[in-house]
């Protein structure tokens, strides 16, 4: 049975990601900044860890207690929205943005490199957006959350050439507009549709030395 691991997995496509890597069958470890309000994701019978990814004391601690744990298949879900445009921007804000959503991924694919390989799928996917494609961007809106998304692309796809030599393949993903708390109500994408969809991309893109981008129902997307 493959382990997977995904981060931020207490609501929305998180939570959704763990139901469906259970249902195909997959041991799931997932984690939460706080695991007394995780009981959606304690129902479900994945093994949970504590993991705040804006804390670099937290990512450490995270690293040390799965050392020795092969991981198949890795997913960086968890992160932060915000649609304010320049004119608006809030700094502490805008660098906890980063913190959780450009640098906190790329940094516990830094700490969880060996855990993928003595894994046998070596696949480590991350939720960025198309919000994050510099090619697509003509609204002002998100200027923060564009930059982490952005950037997170960019580290990745620097990174694939790197973790290549070792057989691992990095996907970055954007899960379509999913009504999620980040998402809002009007987004026409169910969390369990696109983490279906999702599970087939992460699972089924075979090898790659080069990062590609990839959408939920495997369209790729312009960098
Ligand atoms: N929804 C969309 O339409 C959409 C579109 C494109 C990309 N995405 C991306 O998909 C991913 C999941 O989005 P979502 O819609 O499911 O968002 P969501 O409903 O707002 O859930 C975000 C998840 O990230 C976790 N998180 C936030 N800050 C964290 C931190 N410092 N440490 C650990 N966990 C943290 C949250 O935990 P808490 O409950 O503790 O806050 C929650 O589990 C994100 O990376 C997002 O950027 C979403």
């Amino acid at each position: 049975m493959p382990t997977t691991l995904i981060t931020g997995a207490n609501r929305g496509i998180g939570l959704a990601l763990v139901r469906e890597f259970k249902k195909q069958g997959h041991d799931v470890i997932a984690t939460a900044r706080n695991l007394f309000e995780a009981g959606d994701l304690v129902e479900t019978g994945a093994e949970c860890y504590r993991l705040d990814v804006s804390d670099p004391a937290s990512i450490g601690q995270f690293v040390m207690e799965l050392a020795g744990r092969p991981i198949d298949y890795f997913i960086n879900n968890a992160g932060l929205g915000d649609r304010a445009p320049i004119g608006t921007l809030d700094y502490d804000r805008f660098e906890l943005m980063l913190r959780v959503n450009t640098i906190a991924p790329i940094c516990l694919l830094d700490g969880l490199t060996p855990n993928l390989i003595a894994g046998k799928e070596k696949v480590a996917a991350a939720l960025s957006s198309q919000l994050g494609s510099i090619q697509n961007t003509t609204m002002g809106f998100g200027l923060a959350y564009r930059v982490s998304k952005a950037g997170l692309n960019m580290g990745l796809r620097t990174a694939a050439h790197t973790l290549a030599e070792h057989g691992i393949t990095l996907l970055a993903l954007h899960p379509g507009w999913v009504k999620t708390d980040m998402g809002g109500e009007n987004a026409p994408v169910e969390p369990a549709d696109s983490a279906a969809g999702l599970f087939k991309v992460i699972t089924g893109s075979g090898p790659s030395k080069e990062l590609r981008f990839f959408d939920f129902e495997g369209k790729t997307l312009p960098w």
